[in-house]
């Protein structure tokens, strides 16, 4: 059987998931429009690239993440570097979704895509994955690597998602709107932060910024924020060491924003590193 190509597979996808979508300009539902776009009743249109996504964004936006970056971080995660993190997140999912019934997942901040592809891949429960970033180099480097997920270059502020289409929201490592997420979540639908915690990429924060406050980081702010949008139903830390062959160590100094204004050239090798993230589990509340 003839295989399809990256952007037939992206419509066949989008088009299965309609009712999942609305316009950002003037919230009418979409269409998909001959594979080739995706399209609202008042002639607003978004081609499908033919990397297997789609760009809402009306004016495109700098931001400080390039296809470098992301790819230095698909590697990283390729690697297993994440995967404790993806392995428990998936068990909470299973345990927290006991229905049965297909979960719709949004990755709000996908990045490359990588742990929407890995968590997909891990539930059991049949599930419906999309991944929405506002850096299209994230976005293009997801649609390359991953054929599972559906892909879309969009704002948090602004998503193309209808009121109340998803289960559950991922949010790793990134920036949230709240109110969006709120709006877009179903009455019983969750939210998963991933937040660092104290010694996320410790022996890097310490050569970077030695001595100064930086070295030094709490979470505890951007946690205080989730629980005033959420209910808190689940908080736990993830903590484990993993070794750096000298190719991941260059992989990882490339893929973090905190090494965005270092010398590389000035940073000594490391073999070992902490990864610790948070989890923090949120239920809307309904108003
Ligand atoms: C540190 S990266 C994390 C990416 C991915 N979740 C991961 O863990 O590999 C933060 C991501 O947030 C995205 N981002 C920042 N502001 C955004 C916005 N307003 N809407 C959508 N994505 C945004 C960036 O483009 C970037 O990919
Ligand atoms: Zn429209």
């Amino acid at each position: 059987m003839m295989k399809l190509s990256k952007k037939a597979m992206a419509a066949k996808r989008m088009s299965e998931t309609l009712h999942l979508y609305r316009c950002p300009i003037c919230y009418k539902g979409m269409n998909v429009i001959e594979d080739r776009q995706l399209g609202c009743v008042n002639n607003h249109q978004f081609d499908l690239a033919k990397q297997g996504y789609v760009n809402v964004v009306q004016q495109a936006k700098k931001t400080v993440y390039d296809l470098g970056l992301f790819e230095a971080r698909n590697q990283i995660c390729r690697s297993g570097f994440y995967t404790p993190l993806m392995n428990r997140i998936s068990m909470l999912v299973e345990e927290l979704f006991t229905t049965g019934d297909e979960l719709t997942i949004l990755d709000a901040g996908c990045g490359e895509g990588s742990h929407l592809t890995e968590l997909l891949d891990c539930l059991e429960q049949e599930s419906v994955g999309i991944g929405v970033d506002l850096a299209k180099e994230g976005i293009q480097t997801a649609a390359k690597h991953n054929d599972q997920g559906i892909w879309f270059v969009g704002d948090l502020a602004n998503t193309p998602f209808n009121n109340q289409s998803f289960d559950l929201i991922l949010n790793i490592l990134s920036p949230s709107n709240y109110a969006e997420f709120n709006r877009i979540l179903k009455d019983q639908g969750l939210t998963i932060k991933i937040v660092p915690g104290a010694n996320y990429l410790q022996e890097l924060r310490e050569q970077i910024y030695q001595g100064t406050e930086q070295a030094e980081y709490s979470n505890q702010a951007t946690i205080d924020r989730f629980e005033e949008a959420f209910t808190l139903i689940r908080r736990e830390d993830v903590k484990y060491q993993v070794e750096l062959s000298t190719e991941l160590f260059n992989h990882l100094i490339k893929m973090t924003p905190l090494t965005q204004d270092a010398d590389l050239t000035r940073l000594k090798p490391i073999d070992l590193i902490t990864v610790e993230l948070e989890i923090l589990i949120g239920m809307k509340k309904v108003m």
